[in-house]
């Protein structure tokens, strides 16, 4: 109801818009809406409130991650199209598997804060109150099951697209993590759901550290954040970025079956293509050269008998 009374402010313009229209528009009582005004402006909107006129919305809380926020004025077929954002939640990737059957395409889940964040083989992803950009994308392509690690890539894609087009020098270490100067800024947590022949749905979890200043002991050497690297920008347009940069990969790729504008991306802004990097595979841990990545979105390298291989996942390190 908040976000509704948020959009009727906002689509009345620079105008007053009084209690009485709200509560006609909205079907419920002027009591409710003074309510719903009240918390509002607890959560940092600056609601203008003058008797006899009504209510004014002169700022937004700029920073925090609600469908209003991201979504006004924003131009995308899908993406995005219903936002739904929590104060806190364990995971948005496990609340995202709980709701996707019945899900439209693209719906997004956004929360200021996780409990248990997951990370990629089973660890924990530290999700602090609003100091990162927490959110999972419910997708159902109409593609085969062996084609959705691409959309991992194109996650990557997005994210590293959006980030430099807002100044970030950032780069992606394939597959699914992005880095600035050789620390992990963002990660990626693809899940899919699937039977031989068909996806039933993918979840897409995106982790973006933004203000975190202090990490823990454990991963203090190799993670970071776009605040540590001095790059003050908003999550509100870091988030409306990727979903713009990833609608338009993800149905080049889906409608058109146009992998090159990814690849392109991924290439260009690649920490490793070119570096001797580390392949980890269970226990073992093997240096080899990455000389490319192919048409497959797969990594191309060479390993210490100059044979040219190719790696289809896992992960790696520099
Ligand atoms: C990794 O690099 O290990 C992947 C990290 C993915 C973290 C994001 S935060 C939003 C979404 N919900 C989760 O529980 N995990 C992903």
């Amino acid at each position: 109801m908040r976000e509704k009374i948020i959009e009727t402010i906002l689509n009345n313009q620079d105008e007053f818009i009084s209690g009485e229209e709200l509560s006609k528009q909205l079907g419920i009582s002027r009591a409710a809406v003074w309510k719903h005004i009240k918390v509002l402006k607890e959560q940092g909107y600056n609601i203008e409130s003058v008797n006899k006129k009504g209510y004014k919305l002169v700022k937004k809380p700029d920073d925090l991650l609600t469908y209003n926020n991201i979504c006004h004025e924003l131009d995308t077929n899908f993406m995005g199209r219903k936002i739904e954002h929590f104060d806190t939640i364990c995971s948005t990737n496990d609340y995202a598997k709980s709701i996707a059957s019945e899900s439209l395409d693209g719906t997004i889940i956004i929360s200021e804060e996780q409990t248990k964040g997951k990370g990629r083989l089973g660890r924990q992803w530290h999700s602090k109150i609003s100091e990162g950009i927490w959110m999972s994308a419910i997708l159902k392509p109409n593609i085969s099951p062996y084609k959705a690690p691409f959309i991992t890539l194109i996650a990557g894609a997005s994210i590293v697209s959006a980030l430099n087009k807002l100044g970030v020098n950032s780069q992606i270490k394939w597959p699914n993590d992005i880095i600035i100067n050789n620390k992990k800024v963002a990660g990626i947590l693809t899940e899919l759901s699937a039977e031989i022949e068909r996806i039933n749905y993918i979840v897409l979890g995106i982790g973006i550290n933004v203000k975190t200043m202090e990490f823990s002991q454990e991963i203090s050497e190799i993670a970071t954040s776009l605040y540590k690297e001095n790059y003050r920008i908003s999550r509100v347009d870091i988030v409306r970025s990727i979903i713009v940069e990833f609608e338009r990969l993800y149905l080049d790729y889906i409608n058109k079956g146009l992998k090159e504008s990814t690849l392109k991306i991924c290439r260009e802004y690649s920490a490793i293509i070119g570096k001797e990097i580390y392949i980890l595979q269970g226990d073992s841990k093997e240096l080899v050269k990455c000389i490319d990545i192919n048409d497959q979105g797969n990594l191309v390298i060479k390993d210490n008998s100059d044979k040219t291989r190719e790696i289809m996942s896992g992960e790696v390190s520099i």
